[in-house]
């Protein structure tokens, strides 16, 4: 392989591992990591069925104007009943944080129907 061929190639991996490095996940991505298996409107997510069983007024986390940070992060580090904790090392303050602005700001996602409905043809 020529010097140049090989430089190259460092300038290229260098890239990569800056370009992988930059990407830190917001709130939106955690929300989706961490907790958007439960609590994504719908069947089938236990949040949103166990907070709809304590009639919160709405029961998916995303769209409630209600949560304050506080409370959310006290949730998110305890746990709750059915719900595990988060260490600092899963998710620190500040992606908590992002996490709950995600959440007051974010249009909730259409619940799938459990069962597809057809159109009529
Ligand atoms: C394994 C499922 C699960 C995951 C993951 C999960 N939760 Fe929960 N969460 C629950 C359940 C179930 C409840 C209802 C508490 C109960 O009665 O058990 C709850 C309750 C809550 C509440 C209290 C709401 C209220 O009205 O009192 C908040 C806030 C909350 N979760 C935030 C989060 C956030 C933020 C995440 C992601 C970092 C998350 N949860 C991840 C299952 C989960």
């Amino acid at each position: 392989m020529n010097r140049m061929a090989v430089l190259s190639l460092v300038a290229l991996l260098g890239a990569c591992n800056a370009a992988s490095g930059a990407e830190t996940p917001d709130g939106a991505e955690n929300y989706e990591r961490n907790c958007a298996g439960c609590h994504n409107p719908g069947p089938g997510h236990p949040g949103t069925m166990l907070l709809e069983q304590l009639e919160r007024p709405v029961p998916p986390l995303i769209g409630r104007q209600d949560l304050e940070l506080d409370y959310m992060h006290l949730v998110v580090r305890n746990g709750l009943i059915e719900m595990p904790p988060f260490r600092p090392t899963e998710l620190d303050d500040a992606q908590i944080k992002d996490i709950y602005e995600y959440i007051m700001k974010a249009k909730p996602p259409v619940p799938a129907p459990a069962i597809p409905v057809k159109k009529a043809p």
